[in-house]
């Protein structure tokens, strides 16, 4: 008999458990839910991304690719589109005008919304106030996951919107939360807020990540399953952007920003993305002692608030679908600094020193050793070069001294050469501006202007511009 060799023994072994591992091996990774990249350490800062705490656990569970093969799963089915019914069911309305416009014409069914915002801004608010209403006639639930429901008692108090058929819990584990949608089917599902829910017996942390990478993907499927629009609010970071993995925009179908400054009562909702709507579309509120009270005609609110002052310049500018009349308002005042200041809110710092730059050019006023403070009144920010000889008015009008015609508005471009330039779609500009009592239009030499009962007053150049101050 052949003796068992002690070596070839630990050695079949040794193979043995290797192999009985690699039948039931479990890999763990981390994979960054903001980017892709993967490490099979967990670290706090994604390497490739720098996004702080987005890796997330990843166990993968080993399987031959025999056993893939026979893991029995339903086949997807396919259709034409000529089986698709494509009757939609009717957009739902609040009655909430500004909220009803900015969401694309009422709620679409079956559609997963986040509306975001500063702490504090008023998102809870409008939520509870959009919540009533729709309640009239839907079957609405609020969840409520940081507030209690006393809190919420006492705010709904306040908003008298405590008599109707909306309910309330502050459950925030998402399946009960889910569980309870599946079964009473509600027209309307609102989570106040999304960080503050957590899934028990998940992989994921409570809080972190991929768990809210998680319930927003579970929510989205129940919103499509079962027809039922759920609202979820989320929190921002400093920096403006979503608090959690850029992921969750692209998962949602419409993201919503609620903005505003604290000491203006006016909060601007603003689309930034929406499957079933305009996005840049504007809703405004006002945060008064009962919520929010929507503003829809907020020129008027706006030109009420215009002085006819040196350094004050009226321009139009184009927000969503609607005209929006906003006052710059410039100072310039000579300088005791080597390094005059330059302090411009509401606006690119850069353009506004651009335009100084070209009037010193051009027109040979020393700006450059002047302070120049610049701000758009109401808090508003505006992008973009419409707003060009608006600014180089509201700096000369400070500048001399001197206000600018009575009721003016100006409206245009101004190039690197000094050269003012038309603007497209003015007609509706005008056309708004006009009715909040606007006479004179400030525009480029060769504006097409179609029809206005304006004053027209055209400029070629920045030098021209010299013509509306005495000096
Ligand atoms: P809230 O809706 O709780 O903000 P968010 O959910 O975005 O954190 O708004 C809270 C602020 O709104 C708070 O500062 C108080 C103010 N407020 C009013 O001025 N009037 C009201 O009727 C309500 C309900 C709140
Ligand atoms: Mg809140």
């Amino acid at each position: 008999m052949q003796q068992a060799d002690p070596y070839n023994q630990y050695f079949a072994k040794k193979v043995m458990v290797s192999y009985a591992k690699s039948m039931d091996k479990t890999k763990t990774s981390f994979k960054c839910s903001n980017c892709t990249y993967t490490t099979i350490k967990w670290i706090g800062c994604c390497p490739e991304c720098k996004e702080w705490d987005s890796l997330v656990e990843n166990i993968i569970t080993a399987t031959s690719n025999a056993t893939k093969m026979y893991t029995h799963t339903h086949a997807a089915q396919l259709r034409s589109l000529d089986s698709i019914d494509t009757q939609e069911l009717p957009r739902v309305l609040s009655g909430i005008g500004e909220w009803d416009r900015v969401v694309g014409g009422g709620l679409v069914p079956g559609s997963l919304i986040v509306i975001t915002g500063d702490p504090g801004i008023g998102k809870s608010t409008l939520l509870l106030q959009v919540a009533y209403e729709i309640a009239k006639t839907k079957r609405v639930f609020y969840f409520s996951t940081e507030e209690s429901l006393q809190q919420l008692k006492g705010r709904a108090t306040r908003l008298k919107t405590t008599d109707n058929n909306l309910l309330f819990s502050d459950a925030a584990e998402l399946t009960s939360i889910i569980t309870a949608a599946r079964e009473q089917k509600p027209d309307l599902l609102v989570i106040d807020s999304i960080q503050n829910c957590y899934i028990n017996n998940a992989n994921t942390l409570p809080g972190s990540v991929g768990q809210l990478r998680e319930a927003a993907f579970q929510l989205m499927r129940l919103s499509k399953e079962y027809n039922i629009t759920v609202i979820i609010t989320g929190h921002i970071t400093k920096e403006g952007i979503i608090a959690g993995p850029k992921t969750l925009e692209h998962m949602v179908d419409a993201v919503f920003y609620l903005q505003g400054e604290d000491r203006w009562q006016t909060r601007m909702l603003r689309a930034v993305k929406n499957r079933f709507g305009a996005i840049n579309e504007l809703g405004f509120f006002c945060m008064e002692q009962n919520g929010l009270q929507e503003v829809p005609n907020i020129n008027a609110h706006l030109i009420s608030e215009i002085s006819h002052a040196p350094g004050s310049a009226i321009v139009s500018i184009m927000e969503g679908s609607r005209p929006i009349l906003l006052e710059l308002q410039a100072l310039t005042n000579a300088s005791k600094l080597t390094m005059p200041q330059r302090v411009v809110s509401g606006l690119d710092h850069k353009q506004v020193v651009l335009i100084a730059a070209i009037l010193e050019k051009y027109v040979k006023i020393k700006l450059s050793m002047q302070d120049i403070f610049f701000k758009v009144s109401g808090g508003f920010k505006i992008k973009g070069s419409e707003s060009d000889l608006g600014t180089a008015f509201a700096l000369l009008s400070s500048y001399f001294q001197e206000p600018l015609p009575e009721k003016s508005i100006a409206l245009g471009e101004i190039s690197l050469t000094g050269q003012i330039k038309p603007i497209n779609n003015i007609g509706h500009l005008i056309k708004e501006a006009e009715k909040f009592g606007i006479t004179t239009l400030l525009v480029a030499k060769n504006q097409t202007i179609e029809k206005t009962s304006c004053t027209v007053k055209r400029f070629h150049n920045v030098y021209e511009l010299l013509s509306l101050f005495g000096q």
